[in-house]
This record gives structure tokens, C-alpha cells and sequence, in this order.
């Protein structure tokens, strides 16, 4: 049975819901500049409008509390907060002590992100993540939320997902800034992960709720027995989970990084990687599925697709033990582990609402077989001290745009009408028997 210390919650990101971005001052992020770039976006799509939460906001939260979750995962957009010449914005930063007064009002904690990919343009201007500067950028709002919010937050994440920053916006250029270098990945990671440890040291200074840092971690299966592939996926698990996590809780980036980038090396100072590997309170873990892959003479290794398991909308094959295994290796590999907390899994189906209803059995399999996962995973002796399902709302997926629904609410993005789906009243009834203690 789950204890009732135990977060069920569910998460979101500001660009991919708050539409409204011109509002109170708001100045343009990479993400805004990436979306006008032609072909970047399915459909050509961005988050101008997407879940128009700024507004909505009340009924957003609503919704949290109808469907009895205990907290949410939210982030908050860099530029509304801080303005171009580092002072605070009072207009965006009270759209965000708003939210946080009524979910605890309503009795939800809050997990708040600093940096979920929208790094402010003008500081993109200046080098990016390519810039040491930016690390100290990022300090500096950590800082300025840190201050502003005191008292209101129950966990700080400083990062989202710094592969994705890093190697989808600098290798693949699949993200904003759109770049394809894999010298620009390993430097902005470098920055990334500095930035998260010098701005650890800002929030510590001026709260005392928990921080930590959010990681997506893949599961990596080689496609076939031979030495050759399983070395494959020795590298790619290190690309895909070590390269971010080594650095945090172990000080070190992984070796295998050498071997798959020939030449290409972190611009590492004095200092950084004791900064980096700062005490993390807890570490937060998004989890979506496991990859295929095989030996690759140029690229060290290859995804490759897999047959005759179940797939996902985006693609992504399903695979709950994966969560489990991950969790327990990453208990053996860093002696130093702490609390983790599921802090995003779930998947994206093609959902429609029909008689009022979106029968999303897919996703309510989904979400019951992952948290049976981490169920598993305690039970070998992880400590999970919560699980958030992605996402709350249908949302703006990024290069993916508005086809890819993760939502356990569905969004009309015509009417702006929100309709839980069926996973959402499923949680909603397993939260009920949960409080009931049956
Ligand atoms: C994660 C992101 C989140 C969302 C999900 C599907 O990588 O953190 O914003 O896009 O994937």
C-alpha cells in the first residue's frame, strides 16, 4: 500500500502551457526564436497561445485538486521574472507567488523548476550555454526566485533534463538554439551542470526546501549478444544517464565519453566539478522507455528500431521494468544516492474526447505499470519518495508541436476546454482508496 508520505503529483512546463507571452513584461526565450524558424516545429506550431494558463491558471489548479493530487511540478519562465537588465519583474514574478499562495492554500506542495529550455534570447545572444558566463546568469535568477519565493516552494529543481538542453539543442539541433556540434553539446553541458551548482549555492543561501536536479534516463537493451553491441550499449547507457549524472554524484564525467567523442573534451576549470557535485537533496528522474541499440564503426553506436513490442504514439517502445532496473543500478553505481522522486513518466496517444469522455487506456496501462515499477524498486530497497505523471494538460511538445498529446487532461486547443481523461479519473479514484487508506 502507498503511504501517504508518498507525492502522487502531476507536472507541466511554463512555454509548454502559459501561452501569453507577451504578457506583464515577458521578453523572448530561445524557444520563441527556435518556433519562428521555418521547419523547426511540426506544423509550424509554438507556444504562443498552447494552454493559455496564464489565464487559466485557476481552473489548471482546480483541476489538480478535483483529481486529488498531493503536488505539482510546475516551471517558471526565466523571462518573465527577470528582466533584460537582470532586475526583478514584479508582474511576472506575481503570477507565480499567485499560483504558489493557492496551492498551498489548497493543500498541494509545490516543485518548482528554474530552467525547463527557455533560456532567455538575449543571453542566447551572448554565447548560450556556450558561455561560462551563463552559468553565473543562472545563479543570478536562482538567486533572485530564491529570494522572492521564499517560504513557498517545497522542492527547487534547478535543471530539466540538461541532455536534452545540451545534445538535442546543440548536437541534434532538434531543440532551441537549433545547433549541430557535438563540441557545443559537451561545452553546454559543462555550463549547464555548473550553472546548476553554482545556483544550488544561491537557493541554499536563501531557503531551506529541498534541491535537486531533474535527469531523463533511457533504458539501453543491445540488439544482439555479440561483444561488439553490448559494448554499443555500454556507451550509449553512458550517453544517455552517466554523462549527467557522474558529474553530480560522482564528480567525474564518464570515460566512456572519450571513447564515443574522439577529441572532444569539457572545458573543465579548477573548481567546477566540486561545484557540480554539490550535495543534492534529492534526485528527480523522468523515465519514458528503452532504446534498441547496435554497434556503429563511425558513431560508436546506433538506435535501432525494436519489433514486436508495444510502441507509444511518439514511438517509444514501453517498457516498466526499465524504470525499475535503472533505479536500482543507479543505487549500486553512486553510494552517495539521494531520495529520488519519479519527477516525470507517462506517454503520448492519439487521444479524442468522444460523449464527453477520452478513453485513454493505453496511457492508464502506462502509468498503473510504471508505478507498479517503482514499486518494485522500493521494495529492493530505493528510496522513491514520489511519483509525477507527464503531463497534467495536453501540451505544446516542443519540436512535436500540438499533435502529441502526454496529457492526462485532454486540451481543445480551439475552446481552450479541458477534459480529464480516463487515466486522470482512474488516478483520481486510486488517490481516493489511498486516502481512504483502503
Ligand atoms: C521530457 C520533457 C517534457 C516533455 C516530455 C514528453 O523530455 O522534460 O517537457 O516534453 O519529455
Amino acid at each position: 500500500m502507498w503511504s501517504r508520505d508518498f507525492l502522487f503529483g502531476a507536472a507541466t512546463a511554463a512555454y509548454q502551457i502559459e501561452g501569453a507571452v507577451h504578457a506583464d513584461g515577458r521578453h523572448p526565450s530561445i524557444w520563441d526564436a527556435f518556433c519562428l524558424v521555418p521547419g523547426t516545429v511540426h506544423n509550424g506550431d509554438s507556444g504562443e497561445v498552447a494552454c493559455d494558463h496564464y489565464n487559466r491558471w485557476e481552473t489548471d489548479l482546480q483541476l489538480l485538486v478535483d483529481l486529488g493530487f498531493d503536488a505539482y511540478r510546475f516551471s517558471v519562465s526565466w523571462t518573465r521574472v527577470m528582466n533584460v537588465d537582470g532586475t526583478p519583474n514584479h508582474r511576472g514574478l506575481d503570477f507565480y507567488k499567485r499560483l504558489i499562495e493557492q496551492l498551498e492554500r489548497r493543500g498541494l506542495q509545490r516543485f518548482l523548476t528554474l530552467y525547463h529550455w527557455d533560456l532567455p534570447q538575449h543571453l542566447q545572444d551572448r554565447g548560450g550555454w556556450l558561455s561560462r558566463d551563463t552559468s553565473f546568469r543562472f545563479a543570478e535568477y536562482a538567486d533572485l526566485l530564491s529570494r522572492e519565493l521564499t517560504g513557498g516552494v517545497n522542492a527547487w529543481t534547478t535543471l530539466n533534463e540538461p541532455y536534452c538542453s545540451a545534445y538535442l539543442g546543440h548536437a541534434t539541433g532538434r531543440h532551441a538554439p537549433g545547433m549541430k556540434c557535438v563540441q557545443y553539446a559537451v561545452d553546454a553541458m559543462h555550463h549547464l551542470l555548473l550553472g546548476h551548482g553554482v545556483a544550488s549555492a544561491a537557493i541554499r543561501a536563501n531557503d531551506k526546501a529541498p534541491i535537486g536536479l531533474v535527469s531523463n534516463v533511457n533504458a539501453v537493451v543491445p540488439k544482439s549478444n555479440s561483444a561488439a553491441d553490448a559494448h554499443a550499449a555500454t556507451l550509449a547507457y553512458a550517453h544517455a544517464n552517466t554523462w549527467v549524472l557522474d558529474p553530480l554524484l560522482l564528480g567525474t564525467y564518464p570515460a566512456e565519453l572519450k571513447e564515443l567523442w574522439p577529441g572532444v573534451a569539457a572545458p573543465v576549470r579548477a573548481g567546477d566539478m566540486a561545484a557540480i557535485a554539490t550535495r543534492m537533496d534529492y534526485l528527480g528522474i523522468n523515465y519514458y522507455f528503452r532504446a534498441q541499440v547496435q554497434a556503429d564503426a563511425a558513431a560508436g553506436y546506433v538506435e535501432v528500431p525494436m519489433d514486436g513490442v508495444e510502441h507509444t504514439q511518439m514511438g517509444w517502445v514501453v517498457y516498466p521494468a526499465g524504470l525499475r532496473d535503472l533505479l536500482t543500478e543507479f543505487k549500486h553505481r553512486y553510494p552517495g544516492l539521494p531520495p529520488i522522486y519519479i519527477t516525470e513518466n507517462g506517454m503520448a496517444s492519439d487521444d479524442k474526447v468522444v460523449d464527453g469522455r477520452v478513453g485513454d487506456e493505453q496511457r492508464l496501462r502506462y502509468l498503473n505499470s510504471h508505478i507498479a515499477a517503482v514499486d518494485q524498486a522500493m521494495r529492493s530497497g530505493v528510496q522513491v519518495k514520489g511519483y509525477f505523471a507527464w503531463s497534467l494538460l495536453d501540451n505544446f511538445e516542443w519540436s512535436y508541436g500540438y499533435e502529441k498529446r502526454f496529457g492526462v487532461v485532454h486540451v481543445d486547443y480551439a475552446t481552450q476546454r479541458r477534459t480529464p481523461k480516463d487515466s486522470a479519473l482512474a488516478m483520481k479514484a486510486f488517490l481516493e482508496r489511498r486516502r481512504r487508506g483502503a
